[in-house]
């Protein structure tokens, strides 16, 4: 019984915070590329973004920024710049334009939209018009991308 009310309680709040949330194509950006609300209502959690930006397959954004807080993880890469001091120098809100969609910001970054699921050139096309249909996931959920957010905020420091 008890454990009937508590699922039905967890069900409760999934859907509470579903509601919430901005879908990808209806996200609207800034002047700059800024995105100013929170895409769920709900604050991020800085450790999940820590463990999402070191984790390949979900961020991985250390594949190609440097970030000294992070630097007992492996595979560093320098294709961007490095994060030390992005909680400085950006705004939340330009933080949030930056990793749902980095274009809007950086007109031709390559750095991956990580919430993004339409505008994409799907491979297929071109060459047999069977390109895989419907609305694909973007690669990371409006509350990862808050917890990711959450986390670049804590990069204050500049080291040397
Ligand atoms: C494929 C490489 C790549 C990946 C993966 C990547 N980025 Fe980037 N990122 C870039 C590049 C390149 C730039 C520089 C902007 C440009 O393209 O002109 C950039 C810029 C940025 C900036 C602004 C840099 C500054 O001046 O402070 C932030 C913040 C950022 N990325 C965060 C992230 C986060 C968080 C992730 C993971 C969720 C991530 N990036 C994943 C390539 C990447």
């Amino acid at each position: 019984m008890k454990r009937t009310l508590t699922a039905i309680a967890l069900g409760a709040a999934a859907s509470t915070v579903a509601m919430a949330q901005t879908a990808p194509n209806a996200v609207s950006f800034g002047e700059y590329g800024q995105i100013e609300e929170s895409l769920t209502g709900v604050a991020g959690d800085p450790a999940a973004g820590l463990e999402i930006m070191v984790t390949r397959g979900k961020g991985n954004c250390i594949a190609c920024h440097q970030v000294t807080a992070l630097e007992d993880y492996p595979f560093h890469g320098e294709v961007g710049p490095s994060l030390d001091g992005a909680g400085d120098r950006w705004t939340e809100a330009d933080l949030r334009g930056i990793v749902a969609n980095a274009k809007m910001t950086f007109p031709d970054s390559i750095m991956p939209a990580f919430y993004k699921v339409e505008g994409f050139v799907r491979a297929g096309d071109a060459y047999t018009g069977k390109a895989a249909e419907g609305a694909l996931d973007p690669l990371l959920t409006a509350q990862e991308i808050e917890d990711v957010v959450a986390y670049l905020m804590t990069l204050d420091q500049y080291y040397d």
